[in-house]
């Protein structure tokens, strides 16, 4: 353990690489803040200094604290966010797995979606049909869910803290024994009806790279309900090994299934941990900052409904990690003009995800969309719509008057 007198040391160095460092310096209004405290970058010296960084007991730690936070009986830590989504699609098709899926059924995804939201699934060997979002939460739409026939399992992904009404898609995949996946690589923290996002389905998965509301650098977690879903996924995240396991280690090295190597490190998982305590502070920040930016913009004396800006599931209590923007028709030609000049003043724009994802050339690639459907919803995000950073401190009010002027010069 760092004494005080330690990290009195560790804060100066700290102090003297930042003066040295550009990150961010032509920036005024980032996407990205730097994301650890001088708390964080402590619990990560511990483990490296103590020589013994791969993954052990305070991954562990990480994973009893994570389930316990977002209230699930289990939770397992991977190195990514796009991992904890490649290990629950072939655990859907693993000969372990009760009721398992076989190479070409078909699962149902948003349009709007994130690359390794999909890929994962397709890798696995499943079929992707592809739905539009809804327009108010950018999120899959359940009536639209409803109407599939030949599906067998769901993919839901809760953009940028979001979700659309998630216990009406529960309930339509427990009735027609559809496995439920929710992609909660955006929204840890989000809370339906006091339940968190992303512990409806069979799996849930949260990312920790740098953008998300938590952040270890990179790392991923997946939770699951029950004994044998944890275990299956357990031994495939390190080579389909036992290790670890309370049961079948009779034998030395004993691998039981087929595997990945997707394990995070403990250097990770100690920062990660040491996020988590903080996670509730930040969502309340985040929150208000949102407010005060839509506030601000609304009681400018330049306000002309230039924007709309999506609003949370009536039942949510949303854990915000960006600021997404859309902007009215009558701009639309200025877009890129606009998005250009933001970015010169030192305000960083990116798109929604990547988009309608059937235009990306990977999806082109596998004739995705053959029929060349529209999905007008989630192009019209990708047609309006950006976002900005939504910062974890305080905005200042001269930073939200600089930010206020800056969009409204639409
Ligand atoms: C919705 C969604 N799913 C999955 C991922 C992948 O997470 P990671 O970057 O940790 O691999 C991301 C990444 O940003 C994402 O936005």
């Amino acid at each position: 353990m760092l004494s005080n007198k330690d990290k009195k040391f560790l804060e100066k160095i700290i102090n003297k690489l930042s003066k040295l460092d550009n990150f961010n310096k032509n920036t005024n209004y980032p996407l990205l803040e730097k994301g650890f405290t001088n708390e964080d970058i402590f619990s990560g010296a511990e483990v490296l200094l103590s020589k013994k960084i791969t993954m052990s007991n305070i991954t562990k730690k990480f994973e009893k604290a994570f389930a316990k936070y977002v209230g699930s009986k289990y939770a397992l830590m991977v190195n990514s966010g796009s991992s904890a989504n490649l290990l629950s699609s072939f655990a859907l098709l693993n000969p372990k797995k009760k009721n398992r899926l076989k190479s070409g059924d078909t699962f149902v995804i948003p349009a709007l979606c994130w690359s390794t939201s999909l890929w994962p699934f397709v890798q696995a060997g499943l079929k992707p049909k592809f739905l539009d979002v809804d327009i108010k939460t950018f999120c899959l739409d359940d009536k639209l869910i409803k109407k599939e026939k030949n599906i067998k399992a769901i993919v839901n992904l809760h953009i940028l803290g979001n979700c659309s009404n998630i216990l009406e898609i529960q309930k339509f995949a427990k009735k027609n024994r559809l496995f439920l996946i929710e992609d909660t690589c955006e929204a840890l923290g989000s809370k339906y009806k006091s339940k968190f996002l992303g512990t409806f389905g069979d799996f849930g998965t949260y990312s920790f790279y740098y953008s998300h509301q938590i952040t270890s650098g990179e790392g991923g977690m997946i939770v699951c309900k029950s004994k044998e879903d944890y275990e299956l996924i357990h031994s495939m995240r390190a080579h389909g090994w036992d290790r670890g396991l309370a049961k079948n280690n009779k034998k030395n090295f004993n691998f039981i299934n087929s595997g990945f190597n997707l394990r995070p490190l403990d250097l990770t998982a100690a920062i990660g941990l040491s996020q988590l305590k903080r996670l509730n502070k930040m969502i309340k920040i985040r929150a208000q900052n949102r407010k005060l930016i839509i506030n601000a913009l609304k009681n400018s004396k330049y306000w002309k409904d230039q924007f709309s800006f999506f609003e949370p599931n009536n039942n949510l209590n949303p854990s915000w990690f960006g600021f997404p923007i859309l902007i009215d028709n009558k701009y639309l030609k200025f877009k890129q003009k606009y998005l250009n000049y933001l970015n010169s003043c030192g305000v960083e724009t990116r798109p929604i995800l990547s988009g309608n994802f059937l235009n990306q050339p990977s999806a082109k690639l596998y004739g995705f969309n053959k029929k060349n459907e529209k999905f007008k919803n989630s192009q019209d995000i990708e047609d309006r719509g950006f976002f900005i950073g939504l910062p974890t401190k305080e905005i200042s009010f001269n930073t939200l008057k600089f930010l206020t002027e800056k969009l409204l010069k639409i």
